[in-house]
């Protein structure tokens, strides 16, 4: 391109938006399906702000086709959604579903036809009930059973999918489900969360071993962690640094190291948290944990929405402070620098993985307009933003081959309801009706012209 500020990105990048089962399918007791622990959790007032639930969400497990048709018209090349574990296997374990597995086969079928590489993601937080009855992921146990659950599913698509991806979050399925209980099973155990960030990190292993012997082609295999680039309050403080160290440990790397070294970092030894890691984590690891945990991967996924800052504080250690003067989105410090920090980072201090973008994202209060559209510049202004930087990290030779806007369509948005707004899609809860955001047409038009000029 001969514009100087267009930003060219690679041949065959793939371009591409996320989505999770429970927060999309809705169906949440038809065709066979199970409970997870997030129907019931989302049953029982007090957990979700607003009081509502999965139960219908934004109905896709009916809509899908419309929302396929939608993917195609933006021009996708990938489309990242995760399998319900308990539409497969409804107690977790034994019987299997079959209309389940018949869903994922259609949904993946008719993605391959309209050229739309399917990305699916074995767990985004549904854990079924009946294994949190018996103990869930603080239990060794729910491993095994998750390895189980892979090579089902991977016997049913791994003829057509050739990318996976084993789990989402799970510093966020530890210890916002067991730790500060924010999420089902809504938990208050450290102890327990640090066993279970061990025994999620032992399923993906299982998961990918189950996913390799099933595959019929080469086939990508990937984990989606939330990672977060952590900087001090006060550069000069050394203070804030240990706090920096400290996050940093618990966040990003608890999770990279042991997948991308085969061990844990253990710098942290002076910490109150060290003595629930050693404690819940380290009398968890058995025989060849650690060699199961660490094959080779073909890519990481990297889900960022924004950075760490943090001080030091008495007792708890590390405090996340809000830099002011920053601009904010509902949620969270719009911080687009970090993910260019981010990128470099996992590049210099990890062998220089494949990295993907699985997931970037914000959410706008957006509303329909009188002209009946969904003007949401703000989207638009952050998607560009962070694109610009990833072009950036590409620029200085770090090998990112793809990109996923969180999210296809407005959906459910765990402990806030229905109130955040994340799709490119809009939903009108009441009517299921989709409307395309000027951000579809524009995200649409980044993928035609592989590129957009930055601003
Ligand atoms: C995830 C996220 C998504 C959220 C998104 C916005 O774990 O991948 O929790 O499910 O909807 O990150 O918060």
């Amino acid at each position: 391109m001969s514009t100087p500020n267009f930003l060219r990105f690679p041949d065959q990048f793939t371009w591409g938006t996320a989505t999770s089962a429970y927060q999309i399918e809705g169906a949440w007791n038809e065709e066979g399906r199970g409970p997870s622990i997030w129907d019931n959790f989302a049953h029982q007032p007090g957990h979700v702000r607003t009081g509502e639930n999965g139960d219908t969400a934004a109905d896709h497990y009916h809509r899908w086709a419309e929302d396929v048709a939608l993917m195609s018209e933006m021009g996708l090349k990938a489309y990242r959604f995760s399998v319900a574990w308990t539409r497969i296997m409804p107690t977790g374990t034994g019987a299997v579903n079959k209309a389940g597995l018949d869903f994922y086969d259609r949904l993946v079928d008719t993605l391959l036809a309209k050229g739309i590489t399917p990305y699916p993601t074995l767990f985004h937080y549904d854990l079924p009930q009946p294994l949190q009855d018996a103990g869930g992921w603080p239990k060794r146990e729910t491993a095994q059973r998750f390895g189980d659950y892979a090579r089902v599913v991977g016997e049913r698509l791994g003829d057509r999918v050739t990318r996976w991806i084993t789990h989402n979050e799970p510093w966020v399925t530890a210890f916002l489900g067991y730790f500060t209980g924010e999420h089902a099973p809504g938990h208050r155990k450290p102890q327990a969360a640090f066993a279970a960030a061990h025994h999620l990190l032992l399923s993906h292993g299982y998961a990918v071993q189950a996913l390799r012997a099933s595959s019929r082609q080469p086939t990508q295999i990937g984990i989606a962690l939330n990672l977060s680039p952590t900087y001090p309050a006060s550069p000069t403080s050394r203070w804030d640094a240990k706090a920096v160290a400290l996050t940093d440990g618990w966040i990003n790397r608890l999770f990279l190291d042991p997948i991308l070294k085969g061990r844990y970092p253990d710098d942290y030894t002076t910490s109150i948290l060290w003595r629930w890691m050693e404690r819940g984590l380290y009398r968890s690891i058995q025989g060849d944990d650690l060699k199961i945990i660490s094959p080779p991967l073909d890519f990481v996924g990297v889900n960022y929405y924004t950075r760490g800052v943090v001080r030091y504080a008495p007792l708890i250690e590390a405090m996340q402070i809000r830099p002011s003067g920053s601009e904010y989105s509902e949620m969270w410090e719009i911080y687009p620098p970090g993910l260019y920090d981010l990128l470099m980072r996992l590049h210099k201090d990890y062998g220089h993985p494949n990295l993907v973008v699985t997931e970037n994202g914000i959410p706008v209060p957006d509303r329909v307009d009188a002209d009946g559209h969904v003007h949401d510049p703000h989207r638009i202004r952050y998607l560009s933003a962070h694109l610009a930087q990833v072009h950036r990290a590409i620029a200085a030779g770090v090998p990112v081959t793809g990109y996923f806007v969180w999210s296809m369509l407005d959906n459910f948005e765990w402990v806030h309801g229905y109130t955040k707004r994340f799709g490119l899609v809009y939903v009108d809860f009441d009517t299921q009706a989709r409307i395309a955001k000027d951000s579809a047409r524009w995200f649409g038009q980044v993928i035609r012209e592989n590129g957009l000029t930055s601003v």
